[in-house]
């Protein structure tokens, strides 16, 4: 049998074995904040519960960070602000904002920065939610709002992709009743990397924005390809009920300094503003080196060819070894894999070599980051060390 035949095989008889495994799997380790979210488990759960005793890596690709940054310009920004650590940050954050107003072509009070595009997605959903209701989402899809919703009680409504990977419209669509007080789209969508055309989300967003609020998140927007690459917030100008989320965390290599931002009608961001000054939650490092990355053009576009230089290299390297990965617009690459999720992370930290495992589509898939060349190369060999 070829390598890739006895894959596919393995894979099928996997896929019989499937519910049993993964209901294991569910039970075996999880603690109980891990149930709400039914179909959609990482496995790095003991970690996570003691994150300081997690292995040390060599190649770090389990949080789709970028290994190049911050910029130089951002660098000596966050070096300069050493010196004024003991001022708060309004200037610069009223400066961030107006930069942030001009490159998305709305008016200042269209956008809310927070530390981390995360903390705005707990905020929607704590404010959206604080009377429950209901969420409407792919699956698999990033967890952050829905996780936050279901603690407020939200029923989740999760919409399986199509077989394309893209969010299935009409059935997200039909899935709005009155008690749906947001729609959940994450494009491209982590964690499987894949799109929904922009085309069909505008429209999407158009129709669907006039039932209930269409949130957006697009923390990978800008490494899409060039004729793929279409951010929803010009819907915000033609008056949509649209909220679009962006981060400095992944382009602009900021992840650890954690600045984010929504842009959303002013209406909608008003309920937000009453309860949290999100601006009090930037430090001054983190404003005034996001502030620098805007400016930094040279460094966005070496990460997203550094990026696709090696996620190229990685495709080409699962392809030669059999592994069905899904098309990727990210950071990262979500393919299948035979072992179980723990005993495959345990082998791959042993080796130095940090990734990520996802029960979705009802088996096992790694996520694996997308990190410098020598880290991808070290990724491909400890791969094959472990599951060829
Ligand atoms: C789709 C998506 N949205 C939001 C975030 C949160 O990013 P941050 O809080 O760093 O802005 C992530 C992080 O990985 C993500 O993948």
């Amino acid at each position: 049998m070829s390598m890739i035949n006895r894959r596919k095989w393995l894979k099928n008889s996997a896929l019989a074995a499937g519910a049993v495994t993964f209901s294991n799997a569910l039970t075996a380790g999880m603690s109980s904040n891990y149930n709400a979210q039914a179909r959609h488990v990482n496995n790095i759960w003991e970690w996570e519960a003691n994150l300081s005793k997690r292995p040390e890596v060599k190649a770090r690709l389990l949080a789709n960070e970028n290994p190049y940054g911050p910029g130089p310009a951002t660098q000596k920004a966050i070096m300069d602000s050493v010196k004024v650590g003991n001022r708060y940050g309004h200037e610069d954050a009223a400066k961030l904002i107006e930069l942030l107003a001009e490159k998305e072509g709305v008016t200042t009070d269209h956008i809310m920065i927070a530390p981390g595009s995360s903390d705005l997605l707990e905020k929607v959903a704590i404010s959206r939610f604080i009377e429950g209701g209901k969420i409407v989402s792919a699956d698999p899809a990033y967890m952050s709002l829905i996780k936050t919703s279901q603690a407020m009680q939200a029923d989740w409504s999760a919409i399986p992709l199509t077989k394309t990977y893209a969010h299935d419209l009409p059935k997200m669509e039909a899935a709005i009743d009155e008690k749906t007080k947001l729609v959940y789209i994450c494009n491209p969508n982590n964690p499987t990397g894949t799109i929904t055309p922009g085309k069909d989300l505008w429209k999407f967003c158009k129709t669907a924005s006039e039932k209930t609020l269409i949130f957006v998140d697009e923390a990978y927007l800008e490494f899409m390809k060039p004729e793929d690459k279409m951010s929803m917030v010009g819907l915000i100008n033609e008056g949509k009920n649209i909220m679009v989320s962006r981060t400095f965390s992944k382009v602009y290599g900021m992840a650890g300094l954690r600045v984010g931002y929504v842009v959303a009608q002013p209406e909608t961001l008003k309920p937000l503003k009453k309860i949290w000054r999100s601006n009090m939650g930037l430090n001054i490092t983190a404003l005034k080196g996001a502030i620098a990355s805007l400016g930094d053009e040279e460094f966005v576009q070496k990460s997203i060819s550094k990026n696709t230089e090696c996620r190229e290299y990685v495709c080409a390297e699962l392809d030669k070894l059999g592994f069905e990965y899904l098309p990727s617009q990210t950071s990262f690459v979500l393919f299948p894999i035979e072992l179980e999720g723990k005993p495959f992370l345990e082998k791959m930290f042993s080796l130095g070599v940090g990734v990520r495992s996802f029960e979705v589509f009802g088996g096992t898939h790694c996520r694996v980051s997308i990190g410098t060349m020598p880290e991808m190369e070290l990724f491909v060999e400890t791969l094959k060390t472990v599951l060829v």
